[in-house]
């Protein structure tokens, strides 16, 4: 059985949805981030503080490479993961990537007093955000296979997600 990846800026329900369309199509359920994070003993926040991003991209590379050779998973990819090329070649060898698509005004509702994306760490926040949005918006639907409107109730949005990939 194919996996299921789930691509998207932060905020777009990758996690939460993709608990649903795990519980709902009998797949297990892999977060990225919550693995990397397992695997350092650190959260993705002091990854960054500590090692830089770079390093940070290095690890989700490898675990790109790692999940690509799986399958029967959901998985969550964090919000840059599916902008690299080679991560999105690994991950779509064995599995079908689906976009999450929602609306960048509604991603910064749902991010308000969030502190755990140190992307979004700054002053300009919002300013950031529009710019990373514009420039991953592309690379998202350049990767992935499935585009789903996915502002809406995470329980919906898993059986739109389901509709689309035929099951
Ligand atoms: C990132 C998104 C985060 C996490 C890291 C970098 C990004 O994942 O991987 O903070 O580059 O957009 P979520 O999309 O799950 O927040």
């Amino acid at each position: 059985m194919r996996s299921l990846i789930l691509c998207g800026f932060m905020g777009c329900g990758k996690t939460t949805v993709g608990k649903a369309l795990a519980a709902l199509t009998g797949r297990e359920f892999l977060d990225m981030d919550q693995e990397i994070e397992r695997r350092a003993g650190l959260t993705v926040s002091e990854i960054f503080a500590r090692f830089g991003e770079a390093d940070f991209r290095r690890r989700e590379r490898e675990l790109c490479a790692e999940l690509g050779r799986r399958e029967g998973l959901v998985v969550a990819a964090g919000g840059g993961a599916l902008t690299f090329p080679e991560n999105a070649a690994a991950l779509s060898e064995r599995g079908a990537v689906v976009l999450l698509d929602v609306p960048l005004p509604v991603l910064l509702r749902r991010l308000e007093g969030d502190t755990t994306r140190p992307l979004l760490a700054r002053p300009d926040r919002e300013e950031a955000a529009q710019a990373l949005y514009d420039r991953r918006l592309p690379l998202y639907r350049a990767a992935a296979g499935y585009v789903v409107n996915a502002d809406g109730a995470p329980e919906a949005v898993a059986r739109a997600v389901a509709k689309a990939v035929g099951e």
